[in-house]
Parts: C-alpha cells; sequence; structure tokens
C-alpha cells in the first residue's frame, strides 16, 4: 500500500465524522463488539464506505468504525478487525491502524478472545499481555517501507507499555476484578493448536494463544503509539483440560463475559492522561 492509500482512508473518515483529535483507539476482538454500543455520541462508518478498508468475515467482527465518547473520552473505535487466516495480507490487516494514526490516535488498546495456555488460568479471565511471541510466520511491515509512519527497525522492548498495564491493573482492582499478565502468543489459525504445539508454547514461555493482535501491534509500535492489550481467556488452549475446543465457545465466553471487559475497558480509558 502506498502513502497515499492511507491518507485517501483518513479523508474519507474525516468527511463523516466531527472534526477535532481522536487521541484514543480501540480495537474490539471476537465476541467483544458490544463495548462499541457504550459510546456516546457515536457515529459509525462501515468499513465498506472507506478506501482500503477490507470487510472481517469473521464470526462476532461488526466491520464498521465507531467514533464517539467512553469514559468522557473521544475514542475510536474498531468493532471487527481482520486476520491473517481470513487470507486477507498482513499489510491489509494492519492498514486501519496507521489510518488511525493519521486521525490523530497516540494510545492503543487492543482486545481479544485468547485459549489459555498458563494452567493457574480459567475460561472467564482477562490477561493483560506484557509481551508477545511472534508465530505467525511473518511480519506486517516487511515489503514497501514508508517513512511517514516511522523507523525501518524499532525497538519492541516493551511493546506493551508498563505504564498502561499499571493502569489496567488499577482499574480492575477498583472494580474488584482479578486480572492475570502474561506472554501472548499469536499464530495463523484458523485451525486451532494440537496439544503438541501447546506445549511446546508452554516451554517457550506463551500463557496465552491466539490468531490476532500481534500484526495490529507491531503496526502501532512502528508508528509511535502506546499499547496496551487484553486477552480474554475464552478457552483453556487445545490439550489442557482434555476438552475439544469449538469456535461456539470462543463466542460464548465473549458474550459471557463482554460487560465485564466493557466495564474493564471503560474504567481504563477514564483513567488515561
Ligand atoms: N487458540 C487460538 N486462538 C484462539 C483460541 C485458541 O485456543 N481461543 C480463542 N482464540
Amino acid at each position: 500500500m502506498q502513502y497515499q492509500e492511507y491518507l485517501a482512508a483518513a479523508q474519507a473518515i474525516k468527511n463523516k465524522l466531527p472534526g477535532g483529535e481522536w487521541p484514543l483507539g480501540i480495537i474490539l476482538g471476537s465476541g467483544l463488539g458490544e463495548l462499541g454500543e457504550r459510546l456516546e455520541r457515536a457515529a459509525a462508518v462501515p468499513y465498506g464506505d472507506i478506501p482500503g478498508f477490507r470487510c472481517s468475515g469473521a464470526p462476532g467482527h461488526k466491520g464498521r468504525l465507531l467514533a464517539g465518547e467512553l469514559a468522557g473520552r473521544r475514542v475510536l473505535c474498531m468493532q471487527g478487525r481482520l486476520h491473517l487466516y481470513e487470507g486477507y495480507s498482513p499489510a491489509e490487516v494492519t492498514f486501519p491502524v496507521r489510518v488511525l494514526r493519521l486521525l490523530g490516535v497516540r494510545t492503543l488498546i487492543v482486545t481479544n478472545a485468547a485459549g489459555g495456555i498458563h494452567t493457574d488460568f480459567a475460561v472467564g479471565d482477562v490477561m493483560v499481555i506484557r509481551d508477545h511471541i511472534n508465530l505467525m510466520g511473518g511480519n506486517p511491515l516487511a515489503g514497501l517501507y514508508l517513512p511517514e509512519f516511522g523507523e525501518r527497525f524499532f525497538d519492541m522492548g516493551e511493546a506493551y507499555a508498563p505504564a498502561l498495564r499499571a493502569l489496567a491493573h488499577e482499574a480492575a482492582a477498583g472494580q474488584g476484578l482479578a486480572l492475570r499478565e502474561g506472554v501472548y502468543c499469536a499464530v495463523m489459525g484458523p485451525s486451532y493448536e494440537t496439544p503438541a504445539e501447546i506445549r511446546a508454547f508452554r516451554a517457550l514461555g506463551a500463557d496465552a494463544v491466539g490468531m490476532s493482535t500481534v500484526p495490529e501491534v507491531i503496526a502501532a509500535r512502528g508508528c509511535g503509539m502506546r499499547v496496551l492489550g487484553l486477552s480474554l481467556i475464552t478457552n483453556m488452549a487445545a490439550g489442557v483440560t482434555g476438552a475439544a475446543l469449538s469456535g461456539e465457545e470462543v463466542l460464548e465466553t465473549g458474550r459471557r463475559k463482554a460487560r465485564e471487559m466493557e466495564a474493564l475497558v471503560a474504567g481504563i480509558v477514564g483513567k488515561l492522561n
């Protein structure tokens, strides 16, 4: 994608929204899209109306950009994201993140559904992402280099901002919610993992596994955003309990815990500086 394509998408969005800056972005993961309904004074732009945006066909993803207020802050919210397993290129998956940057986003909150690898985790837990392991087999920024979006080579040492992680724990404590913290391992999907893969990921230091987030976080860090990642543990990963995995369980846990995740995200947003 050329820089002009990002600019055209940002301009098309600006034309449909009230003026001013949008310093905060949120990407809603599988089954967590309902948070978008909590936005006040919300305007919606379907992805289909934005040049360069592709439409997610994944279950539990609505495919529109919402602009509104959450906990008194102006926020752009992606209700639905793209996944590599849908056949989209890494550039297409991360295109919206860079467009958010052009619209003023400096802080990005990314949510996802993930399988629990750590044996202390339980279905329904929320994990703050401390770090990630990219096993997707590619990097979204490989290929054409666009200096407008930052350095070619950049640090991923504190990809998930310690200050935002602390804020998440503070907000959760205020709501009586116990937060986990751990390492998110990203795979391409769409098949779930084998038990042997999960044992290998655990040995590598992973606490949860999922099929998203890492491309967006790499793109966001590349253009200088600070990032917070939250994983809802929708199921225990393959072989951890012996139960078979299903997409339905993932969506069902999402639905069941949606209110809690929404309250947590709103609580965090309310504390942002
Ligand atoms: N594996 C990969 N992705 C996932 C899982 C899982 O167990 N649960 C939700 N997304």
